[in-house]
């Protein structure tokens, strides 16, 4: 029996319009029957070009809204955690932003209560699903690379040093660089070589951002503009990290640079999000090369994107909302679900928790005695 999963959107901003719309409208399995944003005009311009929907300002009108089956939630990181409860405690599935809360004891919190409502959830881990980041996965698991042995992710932006709006207010980002990026490349690094086990790390603020894109006063910036860690994870193999968007000469057209790369005993493999349907691939002992993604690799099977179409680095992040809806529909839990949101929480805190310290942080020890 055919079944269509109603989605609505509570936060219709940037990356609703970005990812998780196209991924609804492409997918035959789902519709988009209704949205929430406190900002009415934004959501008058929403219903042109998304199609008409039911709108709404209050998130617990739709999140009890009886004709809705599963809710992406899109919001300022500080709205994560309430909006979600409300939505799960109302038996819809969620699949709700990164960073999942404000910190670890949120994102356990709203894993617990999701598991307790027996709904499905996800965590928009988006780089997950590069086409590239799938194969360099295969790679690994199937050893082709050997024992791994070093893990290298690098995420450089050239943005303007103007404000942030929400995302430089610590009390509504949790924080800045450190959460806003790096954590997917956690998140991902925690996919490919499972725990973490151990962090050092360190933030840094360069920009003020006391000044909007149209050059008026604003609140001063609270938040990291460069974060990076060490980490060493359960396997053996040990992960260097760098992220921020005041990386000069690295704009590119907004995309910037991204390489995460991993060195095993026998071969090196690496994503950049730039060229998504490659990767660079050393192999019994060459060089890097430049290698296509074989072709089951491109998208999730029975994904209905045609991995041909659209801008390579923008459309595999509408394979997201084929994920939760195949999940729903095959009542399976779906992949990345909240714990693995809380997981790459636990291990970016650390890194805050090591800096403000000035030493290691061991994860398990730290979540064993409530420090995180
Ligand atoms: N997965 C990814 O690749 C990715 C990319 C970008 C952003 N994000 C995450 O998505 C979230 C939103 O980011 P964005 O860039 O779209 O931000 P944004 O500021 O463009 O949009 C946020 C929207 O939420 C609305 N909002 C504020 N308070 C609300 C409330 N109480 N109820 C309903 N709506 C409310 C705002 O009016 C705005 O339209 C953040 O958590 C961010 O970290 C993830």
């Amino acid at each position: 029996m055919s079944r269509t999963i109603r989605y609505g959107i509570i936060g219709a901003g940037a990356v609703s319009d970005f990812h998780h719309v196209p991924g609804i409208q492409l997918d035959p399995r789902a519709e988009l029957v209704a949205i929430c944003d406190p900002d009415e005009s934004l959501m008058q311009s929403r219903q042109q070009d998304w199609g008409p929907t039911r709108c709404c300002t209050d998130y617990r009108e739709l999140a009890a809204d009886p004709d809705v089956d599963a809710v992406i939630i899109a919001t300022p990181n500080f709205l994560h955690r309430e909006q979600a409860l409300a939505c799960v405690r109302n038996g819809k599935h969620v699949m709700c932003e990164k960073p999942l809360g404000l910190n670890f004891a949120e994102s356990t919190e709203m894993y617990r209560e999701a598991v307790a409502a027996g709904v499905r959830h996800m965590t928009a881990f988006t780089y997950r699903f590069a086409p590239s980041m799938r194969y360099v996965r295969h790679l690994l698991k199937s050893g082709a690379l050997g024992v791994p042995r070093h893990f290298r992710s690098q995420r450089f932006l050239d943005l303007p040093e103007t404000s942030w709006g929400w995302r430089q207010i610590r009390s509504l980002a949790g924080a800045g660089d450190l959460f806003d990026m790096t954590i997917h490349r956690i998140d991902f690094a925690q996919d490919l070589l499972g725990p973490i086990t151990s962090v050092c790390g360190a933030i840094q603020q360069y920009a003020p951002r006391n000044v909007t894109a149209d050059g008026s006063p604003c609140p001063a910036s609270e938040v990291d503009d460069w974060s990076s860690l060490i980490g060493f994870f359960a396997c053996g193999a040990v992960g260097v990290w760098e992220g921020s968007t005041l990386m000069k000469g690295h704009n590119n057209n907004g995309v910037g640079y991204e390489w995460a790369e991993i060195n095993g005993s026998e071969g090196s493999a690496a994503y950049q999000l730039t060229d998504p349907n490659h990767v660079m691939l050393a192999l019994n002992g060459r060089d890097l090369e430049r290698t296509p993604v074989p072709e089951e690799f491109l998208k999730p099977a029975g994904s209905p994107r045609d991995p041909g179409a659209g801008k390579p680095s923008t459309v595999f992040r509408y394979d997201l909302v084929y994920e939760l809806t195949s999940a729903i529909l095959e009542e399976r839990d779906a992949e990345p679900g909240f714990h693995h949101g809380a997981m790459a929480q636990a291990v970016a805190d650390s890194v805050l928790l090591a800096f403000e310290k000035r030493s290691w942080v061991d994860i398990k020890a730290s979540l064993d005695n409530g420090s995180l």
